[in-house]
C-alpha cells in the first residue's frame, strides 16, 4: 500500500510493529465473523458478498481489502471500492469504504481510524468526488471527516394505499432471477451504476428475500427486496417498476411481513407516481465529501444492497 507512511504518523509504539499489506478474504472474513453478530455456520460475506476479494476481487469490482498485520495475525482490516453514483445533478465516481473491523484484544487503539486514514489517501489519489461508508460509530468516523448525509424515509408497509386489482392475470414471483436484470437496470434512477461486473456480486446475496410481479409472458413488472441477513432486517431496501404494480405486490409483502418498513429517498427525489406517505426521515450514511461535484446531504440516496 504506497499510502502506509500515512498510518504510521504519530502512530503508538504497538502499531509501530504492524505492517499494512493487502489481506487475503480468508483472514479477512475471520475476522469479520469474529467482529460482527453473525450466526454460527454463516459468514459476513454472505450478506455482504461485495468484500469477498477472493471471488470479487479487483477483476470485478475493484474491491481492495487492507489489513494491519501483528507478527502472524492479522488484527484490524477495512475495504474500499470505487463506483459510479447517480445523483439528480449527474454521475460522479466515489468510494465506498465497508468491512471495517479491529480484533477485540486490539480496540481502542486506534486500528481503525489509521485504515480509514489509509484508505482515505487511496481514495485522495484515485480523485473521487467523496467517500461513503455505513456505520453505528458515528463519533469515530466524524472524527475522520465523515458526516451523516442523505435522507432517507422509512414508511410502515401496512400503511401503503394499494389497488389488489393491479395484479389481476400477472403472476407473483419469489427468489433472484437473472429476468430482473432488465427493470433493477432501467428503473435504478438514483444510487449506484451497476456495471457487468457488478452483477456477480449483486445476484449472490442469499439472504434477501426478492419478490416480483411479471407479466404472463415473463417481463418483470415491479420488484422488490427485503432483509439482506444481519442487515436491514423486515425492511424493504430495493423495490421499482410499475407505480401501480409495485404498491400491490408491497402489500402481498406486508402480509408476511406485518412488521416491515419500506426505505425511499426523500419526498423530492422519489417519482411522485408513487404517491407514498410522508414516513420518518432519517439520516442514510456518512459520508466525505471531496470535492464539490459531490451530491449535497438531500440528493444523496442508495438502494439497500448498494450500502457497504
Ligand atoms: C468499530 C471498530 C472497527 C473500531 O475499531 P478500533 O480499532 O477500536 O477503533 P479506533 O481505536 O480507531 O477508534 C476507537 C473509537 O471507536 C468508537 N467505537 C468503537 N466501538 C464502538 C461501539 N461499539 N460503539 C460506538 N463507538 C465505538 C469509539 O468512538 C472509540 O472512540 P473513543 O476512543 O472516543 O472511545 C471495532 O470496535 C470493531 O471491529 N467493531 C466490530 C465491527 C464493527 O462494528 N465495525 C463497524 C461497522 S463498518
Amino acid at each position: 500500500l504506497k499510502n502506509s507512511e500515512a498510518i504510521f504518523q504519530g502512530a503508538a509504539p504497538l502499531l509501530k510493529m504492524i505492517e499494512v499489506r493487502e489481506v487475503p478474504s480468508t483472514d479477512w472474513e475471520q475476522l469479520l465473523n469474529q467482529g460482527f453478530p453473525v450466526p454460527p455456520g454463516a459468514s459476513f460475506l454472505h450478506d455482504f458478498p461485495v468484500w469477498d476479494t477472493v471471488n470479487f476481487s479487483g477483476r470485478a469490482v475493484a474491491t481492495r481489502g487492507f489489513a494491519l498485520k501483528d507478527s502472524d495475525k492479522y488484527v484490524a482490516a477495512a475495504g474500499l471500492r470505487f463506483a459510479k453514483l447517480r445523483s439528480p445533478r449527474g454521475s460522479v465516481t466515489i468510494g465506498l469504504i465497508g468491512g471495517v473491523v479491529a480484533d477485540a484484544a486490539y480496540q481502542g487503539q486506534g486500528l481503525a481510524s489509521r485504515m480509514i486514514e489509509a484508505l482515505t489517501a487511496e481514495a485522495v489519489a484515485r480523485k473521487v468526488s467523496g467517500l461513503v461508508l455505513w456505520g453505528s460509530e458515528h463519533s469515530l468516523y466524524q472524527r475522520l471527516g465523515f458526516e451523516l448525509m442523505g435522507v432517507q424515509r422509512r414508511i410502515s408497509l401496512s400503511s401503503v394505499k394499494t389497488d389488489a386489482a393491479a395484479l389481476s392475470g400477472l403472476r407473483l414471483g419469489k427468489g433472484w432471477t437473472d429476468s430482473l436484470w432488465p427493470a433493477i437496470e432501467s428503473f435504478r434512477f438514483l444510487g449506484l451504476e451497476i456495471s457487468p461486473q457488478d452483477r456477480a456480486w449483486f445476484a449472490s446475496h442469499p439472504n434477501v428475500d426478492w419478490r416480483w410481479v411479471s407479466s404472463p409472458a415473463g417481463k418483470i413488472l415491479a420488484y422488490a427486496a427485503i432483509g439482506r441477513g444481519i442487515d436491514l432486517p423486515n425492511i424493504v431496501h430495493e423495490w421499482g417498476g410499475d407505480a401501480r404494480v409495485l404498491k400491490a405486490l408491497l402489500a402481498t409483502i406486508a402480509v408476511d411481513y406485518p412488521y416491515g418498513d419500506l426505505l425511499v429517498p426523500s419526498k423530492d427525489l422519489t417519482p411522485s407516481t408513487l404517491d407514498l406517505p410522508a414516513g420518518i426521515e432519517e439520516s442514510l450514511c456518512m459520508a466525505r465529501a471531496l470535492d464539490p461535484a459531490f451530491p449535497a446531504s438531500k440528493d444523496l440516496w442508495f438502494w439497500g444492497l448498494d450500502g457497504a
